[in-house]
């Protein structure tokens, strides 16, 4: 009886919300950005003209529909399954023409692959949307929020919402390690530009604080040197290329010390340190006790590791991607993002400092 009268009620409700709310915001999840690369980009480059892209497939192969989306994984990211743990739908790109109305108010993906830090980062990749430009959209999706909900409840949407920034791989893969001898690598020792990184990044999070947002998962960069393409260019005998792991090790207690001191000078838990380069780094030490045959080898590829070139129809795959913990030669399958994201959700302070997400969505649920 109980669960038939709650079932009415829930109807009533649902058709309340159809009739009345087309501008009622969804009480039941909390709104998520992200900003970012090709970790976290939703298909946002799908609509630039621009290399970096993964709009064909096998991408996708996963996927509930079974069809590329511009999603970097074999099926779903971790934006979206930290999307699935909000219960909430997994947030559009924001320059899909979809995003309006009512599914603005879920939030909305900023990300783009191939932009790091720095400005000239993924030059190569010529139309990107770079930080400031991912910055300067989600003041424009503020406007757009506001028009639609009010000033006042789009600050609150903007100001409970969760937010994830995933940067900085970019910055020595695709900028100062992209070629031997890059300009950057002559300018810059590397201590001296993991420093440069740190202090760019610290604008940026200050920048996106200024603009509301009060929590937000910052990612380490993760074992750099141990991705299958590095493995395929840089590794004699499939150790972890030792120049892309130093750089990791140098940026990520860096990057760790500088949100701790952000929000020491803020006077509150607003940046919540990711260490993704330990949650790769277990599975990449034990690929068995996570179930995959290979933590070195892509997916989809070619060449030593499957390592080389991009993933395409005429690339090598493998039948059963939960196998992989690589799907191409930079970016985790989806089962292994499903082992981050658990992580992220339960991971004791060694993996989330000075909290996890499921500490996060409690502690916020109070207020
Ligand atoms: C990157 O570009 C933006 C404007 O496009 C500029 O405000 C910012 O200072 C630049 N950052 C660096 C490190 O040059
Ligand atoms: C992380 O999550 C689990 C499960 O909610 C919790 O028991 C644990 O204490 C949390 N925090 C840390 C720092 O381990």
């Amino acid at each position: 009886m109980a669960t038939t009268s709650s079932f009415y009620g829930l109807c009533l409700v649902t058709l309340l919300i159809f009739v009345l709310g087309i501008v009622c915001p969804r009480a039941e999840a909390r709104a998520f950005f992200v900003f970012g690369d090709s970790l976290v980009d939703n298909g946002n480059n799908n609509y630039l003209v621009t290399t970096a892209r993964a709009d064909s497939p096998p991408y996708g192969i996963d996927y509930p529909t079974h069809r590329p989306t511009g999603r970097f994984s074999n099926g779903l990211n971790m934006p979206d399954l930290i999307s699935q743990r909000l219960g909430a739908d997994p947030t559009l790109p924001y320059l899909s023409p979809e995003l309006t109305g009512q599914r603005l108010l879920v939030g909305a993906n900023f990300a783009s692959a191939g932009i790091g830090i720095l400005n000239d980062t993924g030059v190569q990749f010529v139309n990107i949307i770079r930080i400031p430009l991912q910055l300067e959209y989600f003041r424009q999706y503020q406007q757009r929020v506001s028009a639609l909900i009010g000033a006042k409840q789009a600050q609150k949407l903007v100001n409970n919402a969760l937010v994830l920034m995933t940067l900085g791989g970019n910055d020595f893969v695709n900028n100062y390690y992209l070629i031997p001898y890059s300009a950057r690598s002559r300018q810059y020792a590397l201590p001296n530009y993991v420093r440069l990184l740190i202090s760019e990044y610290q604008k940026i999070l200050m920048k996106l604080y200024k603009l509301g947002a009060r929590r937000v998962l910052v990612t380490g960069t993760g074992p750099l040197g141990c991705v299958p393409a590095e493995l395929a260019q840089r590794s004699q005998n499939g150790e972890c290329a030792p120049e892309l792991q130093q750089a990791a090790e140098l940026f990520n207690p860096q990057l760790n010390q500088m949100l701790s001191n952000l929000n020491k000078k803020i006077g509150s838990h607003v940046f919540i340190s990711v260490n993704s380069k330990k949650m790769h780094s277990d599975f990449i030490s034990d690929p068995g006790a996570f179930g995959f045959v290979s933590a070195k080898i892509a997916c989809c590829g070619q060449g030593p590791y499957n390592g080389l070139g991009l993933c395409t129809r005429m690339s090598n795959l493998c039948p059963n991607r939960e196998l992989y913990a690589f799907w191409d030669p930079f970016h985790p399958s989806e089962k292994a993002n499903k082992i981050i994201v658990q992580q992220m959700m339960t991971g004791s302070s060694d993996y989330m400092n000075p909290m996890n997400l499921s500490t996060i969505l409690a502690l916020d649920s109070q207020n």
